[in-house]
């Protein structure tokens, strides 16, 4: 299920989330060492949104009538979302292993949770790559609530036999996909060191299923954690979307610019000194913790009234109107400004922001933090999965650090961090500003893909060696 980018433009050419801009990267670096890479996706008619032409050697695009007029995998209810993914594990499975017989099978994420199963059966080995929980999750409630049996499910499919770890992954009744295909895969990783052991410990609701494979894998020798990366050409100082291009040495007048920008787009009172906190992502409140801070929204915001400090939203999810009625009820449009998601005003958003917060209840690797630190907007995380292993709490005494990180997940942890970043932020001027220089140099040499591409490379090669 990864999404493959178009030649000379690293950005996907589907996506529905962080998953298709590593994978993207990830395909590209590989094509780029000279690997036969193919790229197996549902076509869903309303997934691309470049129709541009995508290499068609290496794309294999699986297509159900039924299914077709999708924009993704999660467009419709459980039940919709759990036949689309069985329907393009069908064709994966039936047709393209197959007749393409590649050395190695890459999955990702749920959706492509049976497929190291029939892999395995065909003698191919596989890598199974978790990505996230959620959508398992609710494919288990779907099963579990509606008593749905899933061999039989999965039959209904016209599968002549569904594969043979489908009865050993069963708990209460109910099949974990994702426990499935880490079970089945001669190899597993995450998407983060610190991810991996709160899976095998069963944090974050992971189901039993999940949590014994993966423990048996770590066992095996078999389980990594692979830090997912950002391309190089991340950096405000290539980023057309600005009002102002910066980089570590002129972040200062940089960030003034494109704090002024925004300000006017978003209606904001224009201040070049108000600080600003920025929210990128979805407002999802299972994983990426917005309830948090809208409990708290509008205290921060008048404890703080003073100071001028601003809160910017790019970003979509069920909290969005949430957002909008605190500001509108409080008449506080010009301190609260709340944009749809959009790849421009995002970017401009890190590059105007003081501080990106990620409150995430779990977060397996997370981008938006990797992105934050080269615009120089400090990032205010919760301690957990991919944000506890880039994020490390401000220390003034020893100038280290690199953002704010709490660890009780709760609105007094979230307003603490904040608290810290605002007193970072009212420091003489000359000593903030050294610290975001040497963030913002730190950051541009970090995440790089040669680190997640030797990982899994390294896997890769592993996996060749079981083929021998
Ligand atoms: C999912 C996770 C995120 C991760 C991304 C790419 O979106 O929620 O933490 O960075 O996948 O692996």
């Amino acid at each position: 299920s990864a999404f493959l980018s178009r030649r000379g433009n690293r950005a996907p050419c589907a996506k529905a989330g962080g998953l298709a801009d590593v994978s993207a990267l990830l395909l590209d670096t590989l094509s780029q060492e000279g690997l036969d890479v193919h790229v197996a996706m549902p076509n869903f008619r309303g997934m691309f949104h470049s129709d541009a032409g995508i290499p068609s050697r290496q794309l294999h695009l699986c297509q159900d009538r039924e299914f077709f007029y999708r924009r993704s995998v999660y467009d419709g209810s459980p039940e919709a979302n759990l036949r689309a993914a069985m329907a393009f594990q069908r064709d994966v499975i039936h047709y393209i292993l197959p007749r393409l017989r590649p050395d190695i099978v890459h999955c990702h994420d749920w959706m492509t949770g049976l497929v190291p199963a029939a892999a395995r059966a065909a003698g191919i080995p596989s890598l199974f790559t978790v990505h996230n929980l959620h959508d398992e999750r609710t494919t288990m409630s779907y099963i579990e609530e509606k008593g749905v049996d899933v061999p039989r499910f999965w039959q209904h499919l016209y599968f002549e036999q569904y594969p043979s770890s489908y009865e050993s992954m069963r708990d209460h009744g109910a099949v974990s996909l994702l426990g499935s295909g880490i079970l089945a895969a001669d190899h597993m990783n995450t998407v983060s060191p610190s991810f991996l052991h709160e899976l095998s410990a069963g944090g974050h609701g992971a189901v039993r299923p999940v949590a014994d494979a993966v423990r048996g894998k770590i066992q095996a020798g078999r389980a990594a954690g692979i830090l997912n990366s950002i391309p190089a050409r991340v950096r405000p100082s290539e980023d057309k979307y600005l009002a102002e291009r910066y980089d570590e040495k002129t972040h200062v007048q940089g960030k003034r610019a494109n704090k002024l920008a925004l300000q006017k787009m978003l209606g904001l009172e224009e201040d070049a000194d108000a600080p600003m906190l920025f929210w990128p992502s979805r407002l999802d409140p299972m994983q990426k913790g917005c309830q948090l801070l809208a409990e708290i929204l509008y205290r921060v915001v008048s404890d703080y009234w003073g100071l001028g400090l601003q809160v910017v939203f790019v970003a979509d999810g069920p909290f969005q109107p949430h957002f909008r009625r605190i500001a509108e009820f409080h008449g506080l449009q010009q301190r609260i400004a709340v944009h749809h998601f959009s790849e421009p005003v995002s970017r401009l958003g890190y590059a105007a922001s003081d501080f990106t917060m990620m409150p995430s209840a779990y977060e397996p690797c997370g981008l938006s933090q990797m992105v934050a630190l080269r615009y120089g907007s400090l990032p205010i995380v919760h301690g957990t999965g991919g944000l506890r292993d880039t994020v490390t709490h401000f220390d003034a005494a020893t100038s280290s650090g690199n953002g704010f990180v709490f660890e009780t997940h709760d609105a007094n942890g979230l307003r603490w961090a904040i608290d810290q970043a605002i007193r970072f932020q009212i420091q003489p001027a000359a000593d903030r500003q050294r610290q975001i220089t040497r963030i913002m140099a730190e950051s541009a040499r970090a995440f790089s893909p040669e680190s997640m591409v030797a990982g899994y490379m390294g896997i890769y090669s592993k996996l060749l060696q079981l083929r021998a």
